[in-house]
């Protein structure tokens, strides 16, 4: 039997902890911790995000503020923005989302952020610090995708990891988390030779290719868990659009001893360990 992986259940068991951590933090400090959300432009799916974020971290009695800036507005208008967030002190974490319009460098509003705050885990000293093995706020999808993996087994220790992607949101920063759970750790990616021979050697497959069902039961071993990081829109043969991950989830399910679906498996998770580094910053700033 396969076991299927409930993020969006692990997510609400995660939410339900975190408000009551965040009730104890006002008790303490007079103030809930506050998220800023930096949303620039229309793209559809993030605005789709950025309101379930602003709406979850309501739910679990934080402060959640949200600046909306023109598609037109400039680099040194958003980097205004972020060093107003800096500073400001009733401010704990900030983000940008991401995609940005292609007239701003996002590796310079990122690098702007100050690390301290940044929730995402995007700044270049916390890809350090997680590339060291040292605490700094860890990326959201990765620590999602790497609770579910534990959800299927707890201890991790010495299974082969094969991560398919490589970005520095999720690909890398995954495999850095897998390191620490002690798993042997191949990072494959568009140009690895025989990319399901090499995916049928991990007992841990993690899919994060941004491709509908690219992952296919030549990719899986028996008994493998698959961790699907993807989330692609598709149009179905009736018209509707629908959510499918990278994973041919229909294929690769019955091979699999465990395997997320899509939605409901890391999706919910992103925005969990959103509200959890949120958390996390405002406790490290308050002491
Ligand atoms: N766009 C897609 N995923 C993310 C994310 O995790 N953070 C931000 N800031 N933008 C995104």
């Amino acid at each position: 039997m396969t076991a299927l992986l409930d993020g969006k259940a692990l997510a609400a068991t995660m939410r339900a902890e975190l408000a009551g951590k965040v009730t104890a933090f006002a008790a303490r400090h007079g103030r809930a911790p506050a998220l800023a959300v930096v949303l620039v432009g229309d793209d559809p799916a993030s605005h789709v995000y950025v309101a379930s974020k602003v709406k979850q971290t309501a739910e679990i009695g934080m402060r959640s503020v949200e600046h909306r800036l023109d598609a037109s507005c400039t680099e040194a208008e958003l980097l205004a923005l972020v060093d107003a967030l800096n500073a400001d002190p009733a401010i704990d974490g900030l983000l940008v989302q991401l995609p940005l319009p292609p007239q701003i460098n996002a590796a310079s509003v990122l690098n702007r952020i100050d690390p301290a705050k940044d929730v995402d885990g995007f700044h270049p000293v916390n890809a350090g610090k997680l590339a060291i093995g040292e605490a700094g706020l860890v990326p959201c999808t990765p620590l999602g995708a790497v609770a579910l993996a534990k959800l299927a087994r707890a201890d991790l220790a010495g299974l082969h990891a094969v991560v398919i992607g490589r970005s520095n949101i999720v690909g890398k920063p995954v495999a850095q988390l897998l390191l620490q759970e002690n798993c042997t750790v191949t990072i494959a990616h568009s140009r690895t030779m025989d990319l399901p021979g090499l995916c049928r050697s991990a007992d841990l497959l993690v899919a994060a290719i941004g491709r509908p069902n690219f992952v296919t039961a030549e990719f899986v071993k028996r008994g493998a868990i698959i961790i699907d990081v993807g989330i692609n829109r598709v149009m179905s043969a009736d018209g509707k659009a629908r959510l499918v991950g990278d994973v041919d989830f229909a294929a690769a399910a019955p091979l699999a001893s465990a395997i997320t679906p899509v939605p409901g498996g890391v999706g919910p998770m992103t925005i969990a360990f959103l509200l959890s580094n949120t958390l996390r910053a405002a406790s490290l700033r308050l002491g």
